[in-house]
């Protein structure tokens, strides 16, 4: 897939076995995110403990080489700067909340939007906004259809630090024209869009 330019500063491209290296980059300057989590919370396997830091990087590359990752990453030149990763249900099960998402479904999305980061020194410049056009841009790409979010409810409570918002803050998805769907945890929604 050729490079998308979205704007002035930023352009994006999928996480591939081709851009692997500029996500180790990203994820080695800001300590391995999570101290090491490697964006595998999603995934089957989801994370390991504290020692597994060499093991998420492992698993997350092993996904990269077959193919069963979707992740956009955000440069800026040819910095990467930030990421969206997205997938089906199957790719990322492990979402947050899991009981409480189960009690009320009735139906599983599509697609899911599991993580978002944007590196340290590059936070509310656009990041966060650039990778979840681009997520949409590709789920429509692949045919479109329902495509969840569980992001952090932001009105209402005190200002939070961006670390706590790791599947994005409510009012980036509802620039989006996601809407509410129901309450998973004290501050945080499932949010739906139709992408056609
Ligand atoms: C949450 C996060 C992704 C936002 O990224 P960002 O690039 O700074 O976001 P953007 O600049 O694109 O912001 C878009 C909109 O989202 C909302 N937003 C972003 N950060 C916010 C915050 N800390 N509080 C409230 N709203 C916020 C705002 O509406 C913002 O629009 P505005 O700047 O015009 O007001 C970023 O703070 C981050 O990466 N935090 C750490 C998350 C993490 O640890 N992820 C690990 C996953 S494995």
């Amino acid at each position: 897939m050729s490079v998308e330019t979205i704007g002035p500063a930023y352009s994006t491209r999928p996480l591939t076995a081709g851009t692997w290296a500029d996500f180790v980059e990203l994820v080695e300057a800001n300590n391995g995110v999570w101290g090491g989590c490697w964006c595998m919370g999603f995934h089957p396997e989801g994370l390991g403990d504290r020692s597994s830091v060499s093991r998420n990087r492992t698993l997350k590359q092993a996904h990269v080489r077959q193919g069963t990752v979707h992740q956009i990453l955000v440069f800026d030149g040819e910095t990467c700067v930030g990421w969206c990763q997205y997938g089906s249900p199957a790719e990322l099960p492990r979402i947050n909340n899991q009981k409480a998402y189960e009690k009320e479904l009735i139906e599983l999305p599509d697609w899911r939007i599991g993580c978002i980061f944007t590196g340290k020194g590059h936070r509310r410049s656009g990041v966060a906004r650039v990778a979840v056009a681009a997520a949409l841009d590709a789920v429509k790409e692949a045919g479109g259809g329902l495509v969840e979010a569980y992001p952090e409810q932001v009105d209402g409570r005190g200002p939070q630090r961006g670390a706590y918002f790791h599947t994005g803050p409510e009012n980036l998805f509802e620039e989006f024209g996601f809407e509410r769907d129901r309450r998973v945890a004290k501050w945080r929604w499932v949010m739906r869009r139709r992408v056609p």
